[in-house]
């Protein structure tokens, strides 16, 4: 036991060891201006606590209510908040398309989770959560802006 324990602690502090020698981050860079990056922060906070939210609602069997929060906060309903801010301030429109087309997938994903939830089909609602973060992971995966 003690040796296995060992051996794991070896094995996570080389992996460690390695991730820092391979600091290489292959994630595309944009650059946004500090407005636009500011209402990123934004949202990606609210993001957070949405996510967070639905999981809760999901646990304690509020299948409709988390429905009602993954469209509100996330879904189609969600799309444009920024659109009456000035130019600068607008995260999307400074986007490389690819990149902005991975947030527009992650709205419908939330919808069409809203819709099945807010019908309170569980089962089917479950089924379809991992697609809640697939966005997140996809877009945090290729880019960063810092
Ligand atoms: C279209 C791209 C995109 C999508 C989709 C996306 N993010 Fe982000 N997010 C970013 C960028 C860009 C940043 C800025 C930091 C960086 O460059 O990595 C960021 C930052 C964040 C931060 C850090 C905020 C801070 O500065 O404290 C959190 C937390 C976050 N995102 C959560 C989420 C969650 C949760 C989701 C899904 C519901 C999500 N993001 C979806 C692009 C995205």
């Amino acid at each position: 036991m003690k040796i296995a324990q060992t051996f794991v602690l070896f094995t996570a502090l080389l992996a460690g060891v390695a991730g820092v020698a391979d600091a290489q981050d292959q994630r595309q860079s944009v650059q946004l201006p500090p407005a636009a990056q500011e209402s990123l922060r934004v949202e990606m906070l609210d993001n957070m606590l949405a996510i967070n939210g639905i999981l809760e609602l999901m646990a304690t069997g509020k299948t409709k209510e988390a429905g009602q929060l993954a469209e509100t906060a996330l879904g189609r309903s969600a799309q444009g908040k920024n659109r009456q801010k000035p130019f600068d301030a607008r995260p999307g429109p400074h986007m490389p398309p690819a990149m902005h087309d991975i947030g527009l997938d992650g709205h419908r994903a939330a919808s069409e989770f809203a819709k099945v939830a807010s019908a309170g089909d569980r089962e089917q609602a479950i089924a379809l959560l991992p697609k809640l973060t697939g966005a997140c992971v996809a877009c945090h995966y290729s880019y960063r802006t810092r």
